[in-house]
């Protein structure tokens, strides 16, 4: 087993998951692992929303998805947000198996907005130096989606028993504008509900296992050390 030690500018696992995004637009979802409070794994299917890069720290990017606060996932979160994901893109045939610490980003009544601490994510740090505005990128990701989506955040909480069966279903509004563009009260109403129901999840990687499945034989590599990418490469 060979190891080399290099310092990127961005990491080569960055590159190419960033451009297999980018190039194949069904490359998008990805599974997620939390744990709850009892040390249970659970883990579900989640669409990409972001990179988040730091012009001063382009070697630590971070990856947004967004969810509904009232998900257990959130709760998870809020307990134990060390996280991990396995993200397999088909088109290239990589698997990026991706551990890290995880922050919710929700409306600012939401009590989880404040009770976090970016200690050991230096991604998130020199986004904050940088001066981001958590809430202004979380009303931009809002703003970015359809309007069907919009709609699933008016929902009765994710989960809770359909008392009357899936005919309750008909009542749910099935469109949402953005708060910017509601005309009518009714639509504000249902735009401020969903946009207060609307969580952005920020993970900072902080190893990564990337397969490459397209090389014979298969390339492995196992990444990361302090705010400073170190690649290792692994036996498959
Ligand atoms: C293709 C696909 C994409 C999904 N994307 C999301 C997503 O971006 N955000 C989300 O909260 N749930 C998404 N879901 C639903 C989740 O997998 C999950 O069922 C839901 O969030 C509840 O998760 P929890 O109970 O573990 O919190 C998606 C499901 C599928 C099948």
């Amino acid at each position: 087993m060979s190891l080399s030690t290099s310092v990127f500018n961005q990491p080569g696992w960055y590159t190419a998951l960033e451009q297999a995004v980018t190039q194949h637009s069904n490359s998008s979802l990805f599974q997620l692992a939390t744990v709850d409070d009892a040390g249970d794994p659970h883990v579900r299917s989640l669409i990409h929303r972001a990179f988040l890069v730091s012009p001063s720290s382009p070697s630590l990017p971070l990856l947004v998805t967004s969810t509904d606060i009232r998900t257990p996932k959130i709760r998870h979160i809020v307990h134990a947000n060390i996280v991990e994901l396995t993200w397999w893109i088909n088109a290239t045939l990589d698997q990026f198996r991706i551990s890290g610490m995880a922050y919710v980003f929700a409306a600012p009544e939401h009590s989880i907005s404040t009770s976090r601490a970016t200690l050991g994510c230096p991604g998130i740090k020199a986004l904050e130096v940088a001066g981001i505005d958590w809430e202004a990128k979380r009303r931009e990701l809002f703003d970015a989606v359809s309007e069907q989506m919009r709609a699933t955040w008016c929902r009765p909480a994710p989960g809770s028993p359909l008392k009357n069966g899936y005919g309750e279903m008909n009542d749910w509004p099935a469109r949402v504008p953005k708060l910017s563009e509601a005309k009518t009260e009714k639509e504000k109403q249902l735009a401020e509900l969903a946009l207060s129901n609307y969580a952005i999840i920020v993970i900072e990687p902080l190893r990564v296992d990337w397969l490459q499945m397209a090389i014979k034989p298969n390339r492995r590599t196992f990444t990361r050390e302090g705010s400073e990418w170190k690649e290792e490469e692994v036996v498959p």
